[in-house]
């Protein structure tokens, strides 16, 4: 079986639905469950005996020493992180314990593990670690993307300890021989996406009639990936990548947020007509993030080039799958948007009108 920790949030739920579609190999889905994980995401799988959930912190070893011995797993994906740049603003301290004490207490964990196989298993066994374009750091607009040798330069506690955690992986390769594989991607977007991010908290705050708030003038630059093709991509690379390097992952799709704001309204005007006006009517500029990135974007030719993946979505496909899915979950966002989430909001919010 597989390893993968964070199978209960957006990405890392995506990739184990996506695996087991795909694959008969059984998945041990390893997560806390903080406010990002979510096992209704993961409902469909309830009579699956090939998903093995567990509800364990990635901080606790021992913990994840009693799980290596007992399913002898071939190979670890890692997506448990703390995960939102803003919350990372107002509590560093949760990405420093989880994003760098979490992934060093599971690399210790699985390197014990590893040292016990025989050569075959040695040979076979993977780790491979989830991170972010943003350990980059930020672009103007003529600089070209970031490559898999562009220096890091993170600018957020969020990057900062993504940073911390890729440098511990790069380390545990090269100085006691783990198998290990980094994937860096751009910004993803796609079902299941908890509603503080921008692309649902945009389809969320639209529906419900409030305002849609943008940061500073909206002109920041992302570059867009659906989820399931990051979860393709994290699949080449798991099978076919090799070990101890890093891939950059990416859609080709750079586009403002304003942009992609005003293209959400729009498909969210046609698919949902309010009585009177456009969605575009709610866009409220509201005060900056601190540190706010102006620009990321991903050349993802490494990938193409070594392993053959290309995305399958393109922006627009991709934008207009993810509309139409929440338009036809809302009891999912209504079930996520707990007392937590509308605490969240208060404090993220309010200081910016
Ligand atoms: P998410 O916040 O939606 O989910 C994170 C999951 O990790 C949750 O299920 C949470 O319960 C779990 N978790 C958090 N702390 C834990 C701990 N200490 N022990 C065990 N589980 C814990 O995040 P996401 O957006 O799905 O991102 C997944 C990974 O992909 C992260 O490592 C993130 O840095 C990376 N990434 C995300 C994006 C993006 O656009 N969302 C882009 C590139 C890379
Ligand atoms: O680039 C990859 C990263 O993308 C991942 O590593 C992170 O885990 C993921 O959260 C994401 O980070 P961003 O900060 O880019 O994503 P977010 O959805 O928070 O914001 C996207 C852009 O939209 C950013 O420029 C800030 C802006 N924004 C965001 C929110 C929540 C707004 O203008 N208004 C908002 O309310």
């Amino acid at each position: 079986m597989i390893l993968v920790t964070g199978g209960a949030g957006f990405i890392g739920a995506n990739f184990v639905l996506d695996w087991l579609r795909q694959s008969d190999e059984a998945v041990l889905n390893v997560d806390k469950l903080t406010y990002a994980g979510n096992l209704g995401t993961l409902r469909s799988l309830a009579d699956d005996s090939k998903h093995v959930f567990t509800r364990v912190d990635i901080c606790d070893g021992e913990a994840l020493r009693a799980l290596f011995a007992k399913h002898q797993p071939r190979a670890v994906v890692h997506f448990a992180a703390e995960s939102h740049v803003d919350r990372s603003i107002h509590g560093p301290a949760e990405f420093v314990q989880t994003n760098v004490v979490g992934t060093f207490t599971l690399l210790e964990a699985a390197r014990n593990y590893w040292a016990g196989l025989d050569q075959a298993g040695k040979d076979a066994f993977r780790f491979l670690h989830v991170s972010t374009d943003e350990v980059f750091g930020s672009l103007s607009a003529e600089d070209p993307q970031f490559s898999e040798t562009t220096p890091y330069a993170p600018n957020s506690p969020y990057s900062a300890t993504k940073a911390g955690s890729d440098h511990l992986v790069r380390a545990y390769h090269h100085t006691y021989g783990l198998p290990t594989l980094t994937t860096n991607c751009s910004n993803n977007y796609g079902p299941y996406q908890f509603p503080e991010k921008l692309i649902p908290l945009m389809i969320a705050n639209a529906l419900a009639g409030k305002p849609l708030p943008v940061y500073g003038d909206g002109q920041n630059v992302r570059d867009w990936l659906y989820v399931g093709d990051h979860c393709s991509a994290i699949r080449e690379v798991l099978a076919r990548g090799k070990p101890g390097e890093t891939y950059n992952i990416g859609g080709w799709n750079e586009k403002k947020n304003l942009d992609v704001v005003h293209t959400l309204c729009d498909l969210l005007d046609a698919a949902r007509p309010k009585a009177d006006g456009s969605y575009r009517d709610q866009i409220t500029y509201v005060k900056d993030r601190p540190g706010h990135d102006r620009r990321y974007a991903i050349d993802a030719s490494k990938l193409e080039r070594e392993l053959g993946w290309k995305p399958a979505e393109t922006f627009e496909t991709g934008l207009a799958k993810t509309v139409r899915w929440y338009l036809d979950h809302a009891q999912w966002v209504e079930e996520v948007q707990s007392g937590e989430y509308r605490n969240w909001v208060e404090l993220n919010y309010a200081g910016r009108a």
